[in-house]
């Protein structure tokens, strides 16, 4: 209920799913999301799915649990701009939320609670009903022949693998993939926590369980699809000649064919969980 609910915004316009929208798994379909009197932040909203094995929270990892996490946006000036304390004022006056927080937490409303419901809520969102977990596990209407060679190129030759790790194809940890130049691209991501140079330019890898459903891609949502994201890994140096501590890893172009990229993208799409996919209406 409170993820759905505006109350947790100044002006009663803006809840968790105006951004973190449902039908797109948890994203947004805009660059930069609107908050309240239409601001916008300086970062992609990400999907909330699959956040329950997470271990930091946010693309540079500011917040180290889902219930430390959920009561940044509440307080944030571009997105729903309500002090906590005042978030949670209101919903002590509301007689619906604070008799359910008795029922379920044996207490009034906190800033605690607030926080740990939303985060219970969000623990939720996993998913699993995939054509790749079903060929992971042998079972019928698994990969397609492309899917499995995109599998394959995946985990090899576009060294995917290497920071986007099964089950939900992240290493929960911070890299440069070359997307930070320190003029025209520069959100400096991890290094604003660490203030570790080393850190500069990093940003959390993200999970891409339904990534086909949560265009536009990247912390700035730079790319409008999931080709122009396989464009700019076969050769990051062709956008960014000037990138910044860019990790090793992507160093090297990697050359890959236009049916290398047509099967990679093919293997993407078999991320989406089955909810995401459209029943025909007969
Ligand atoms: C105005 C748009 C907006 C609203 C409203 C909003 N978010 Fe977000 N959310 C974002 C953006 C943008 C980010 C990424 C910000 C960053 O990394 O600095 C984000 C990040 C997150 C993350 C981190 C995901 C990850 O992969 O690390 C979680 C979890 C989250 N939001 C949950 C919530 C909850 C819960 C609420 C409601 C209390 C909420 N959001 C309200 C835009 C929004
Ligand atoms: C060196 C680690 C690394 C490698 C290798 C890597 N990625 Fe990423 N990936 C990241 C990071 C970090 C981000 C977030 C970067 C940002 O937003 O600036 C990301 C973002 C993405 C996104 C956007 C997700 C979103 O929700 O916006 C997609 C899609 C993606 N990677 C796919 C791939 C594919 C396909 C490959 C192989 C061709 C690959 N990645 C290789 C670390 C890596």
């Amino acid at each position: 209920m409170l993820f759905f609910d505006p109350i947790l915004s100044e002006d009663s316009s803006i809840s968790c799913a105006s951004c973190h929208k449902p039908e797109f798994a948890f994203a947004d379909t805009l660059p930069f999301s609107k908050g309240v009197h239409g601001r916008l932040g300086a970062r992609n909203a990400p999907s909330v799915m699959n956040m329950a094995s997470r271990t930091a929270f946010f693309w540079d990892g500011r917040a180290g649990t889902l219930a430390e996490q959920a009561l940044f946006p509440i307080a944030d000036a571009n997105e729903m701009n309500l002090p906590v304390t005042e978030a949670v004022k209101r919903l002590n006056n509301s007689s619906k939320y604070k008799q359910l927080f008795v029922k379920v937490f044996k207490q009034n409303p906190s800033a605690k609670n607030l926080g740990v419901a939303l985060a219970a809520f969000q623990e939720t969102l996993e998913t699993s009903n995939t054509p790749n977990d079903r060929w992971l596990n042998d079972e019928p209407a698994g990969l397609t022949a492309q899917q499995e060679r995109g599998r394959d190129i995946f985990r090899v030759k576009a060294k995917c693998f290497e920071c986007h790790f099964s089950p939900d194809f992240t290493i929960d940890d911070f890299r440069n993939i070359g997307l930070f130049n320190g003029t025209t691209l520069n959100d400096s991501g991890r290094y604003k926590v660490t203030k570790d140079p080393a850190d500069i330019g990093k940003m959390k890898v993200p999970g891409l369980r339904n990534v086909a459903m949560t265009a536009p891609y990247m912390h700035d949502g730079r790319f409008k699809t999931l080709r122009e994201v396989i464009d700019y890994y076969d050769n990051p140096h062709t956008l960014v000649p000037d990138a910044l501590n860019r990790d090793s890893v992507l160093l090297q172009p990697l050359g890959l064919t236009e049916q290398e990229k047509q099967d990679l993208e093919a293997f993407l799409h078999s991320l989406t969980d089955d909810r995401f996919i459209k029943r025909s209406s007969n």
